[in-house]
């Protein structure tokens, strides 16, 4: 084995945990499959009712992807043209993408050694000119997301 071999760690394995999976969700492709509904439906119904049980949430609307999610949940919170939004420095692109596609500016900040929002970082940021924080609750325990921030309104919008 040589030195390269060894040190090939991958960073995202996800063949790994479809193996895992495998089975279950199998039937279930089979199942929608063969009743041809891709589009709303049965299927997503149920996903729907079970995610929203899963986070104890009253609701929950399926959507097609993760950058509709974040898109979706930010034109709900008001953000447009001129707005600023904070996202972590190592996220997925979707996340800033998501803030740009609304025509706000994503405002980068560095994480912590957990790999979360850095906390610390947010403070100047945060009081010059942020609409809004994209980040994982977990690293917002001490500074929560909120909307409207220089306007003299404080919304609060997160967990
Ligand atoms: C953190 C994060 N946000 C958003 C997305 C976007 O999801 P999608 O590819 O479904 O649009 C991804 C995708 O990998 C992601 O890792």
């Amino acid at each position: 084995m040589t030195i390269n071999e060894i040190t090939q760690v991958p960073f995202l394995d996800l063949k790994a945990q479809y193996h895992q999976i495998k089975d279950e969700i199998g039937e279930r492709f089979e199942d929608i499959l063969a009743d041809t509904g891709f589009i709303l439906g049965k299927h997503v119904a149920e996903f729907e009712q079970g995610f929203a049980k899963l986070q104890e949430a009253k609701y929950c609307i399926g959507v097609s992807s993760g950058t509709d999610a974040l898109h979706i949940a930010l034109i709900a919170l008001g953000i447009g043209h001129g707005d600023a939004v904070i996202v972590p420095v190592n996220t997925f692109i979707a996340t800033a993408e998501a803030v740009s596609l609304c025509g706000a500016t994503p405002l980068f900040v560095d994480c912590d050694e957990f790999s979360n929002l850095s906390v610390d970082g947010l403070g100047d940021i945060l009081t010059l000119r942020a609409e809004g924080v994209i980040s994982h609750p977990s690293s917002l325990s001490r500074a929560r997301p909120w909307h409207g921030c220089g306007s003299g309104k404080r919304k609060k919008v997160g967990r």
